[in-house]
């Protein structure tokens, strides 16, 4: 039976997936913040805890996973964190969180398993980046730039692992009805973080991203997480949910400077 490990199986992309995988037949071992309280969250799924916002929780994790399963055949890095705000007020401490959340941990995550895949000569790592991996939202963009990163990385670990039968896989989601939103959005006027004069802008960023009423299931986009981790090829990037593919081609198509001009009279013009 082959087997994953998926980051963040207590809600949303990470949860639904589990269940896409365990229903496929796969061994799947999930990770929790909270792994004592959430042990039947995801039946059938071994639940091992990560915070990924503490150094070394990553590499602990795959020392585990390594000892008590054996070296899975494929790992989701899916757990994230958004932030909403301007960047002129984010603290140094708030964006080295983001980036030990978004891509330091993964990263670790993906060098603790590294040399047990290395050995066996095969292995997928997929890395759930964003849309916003290859488009920058206004007041989202220390987010965005920690899915730049994971692009990057993926890219270059794409070139480095091709050697040793290891394939990577970006998988960008566009909108999916998740709780990430109300996590990082503020609710009330009063919780809008920055100087004063972003407020407009703060607010109608907020007003277009609510605006947005097509979004894709957790299940849709765990469908597509699934068929891309096991399609055998070795495409590095899927766009998926709603809206990803179309705002891709319209990049590829208009080209970068024209699309954020577009955007931007649609966000904050
Ligand atoms: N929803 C979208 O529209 C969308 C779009 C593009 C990309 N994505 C990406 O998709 C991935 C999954 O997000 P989602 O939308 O499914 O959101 P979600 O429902 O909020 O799930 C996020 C998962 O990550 C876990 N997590 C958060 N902080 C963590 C930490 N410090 N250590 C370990 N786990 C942590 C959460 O666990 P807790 O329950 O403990 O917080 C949860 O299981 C993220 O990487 C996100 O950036 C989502």
């Amino acid at each position: 039976m082959p087997s994953i490990l998926i980051t963040g199986v207590s809600s949303g992309i990470g949860r639904a997936s589990a269940i896409r995988f365990r229903d496929a037949g796969w061994v799947v071992i999930g990770t929790s913040r909270n792994p004592a309280e959430e042990k039947d969250a995801v039946p059938g799924v071994a639940l091992e805890f990560l915070d990924l916002a503490e150094e070394g929780s990553a590499t602990a994790l795959g020392a585990r996973v390594l000892a008590e399963y054996g070296c899975p055949d494929v790992l989701l890095n899916n757990a994230g964190m958004l932030t909403f705000g301007a960047l002129e007020a984010i603290s140094p401490a708030d964006l080295q969180r983001l980036y030990q959340v978004n891509t330091f941990g993964q990263l670790e995550l993906i060098q603790a398993l590294l040399p047990a895949m290395r050995a066996r000569g095969s292995g997928v790592i997929a890395n759930v980046t964003s849309l916003g991996g290859t488009l920058v939202f206004p007041f989202f963009a220390p987010y965005n730039s920690t899915k730049w990163a994971m692009e990057a990385l993926s890219e270059g670990l794409w070139h480095e692992l091709k050697a040793f039968g290891i394939r990577v896989k970006a998988i960008e989601p566009g909108f999916v009805e998740t709780d990430i939103w109300d996590k990082a959005l503020p609710e009330k006027d009063s919780e809008l973080s920055g100087p004063p004069d972003y407020r407009p802008y703060l607010r109608r960023m907020l007003e277009y991203e609510t605006s947005i009423k097509k979004r894709s299931s957790p299940e849709e986009t765990a469908e597509e997480v699934f068929q891309a981790v096991t399609d055998d090829s070795d495409r590095l990037r899927y766009p998926v949910a709603a809206y990803a593919s179309r705002l891709v081609k319209a990049r590829r198509w208009l080209g970068a400077q024209r699309m954020m001009g577009f955007l931007h009279g649609r966000w904050l013009g």
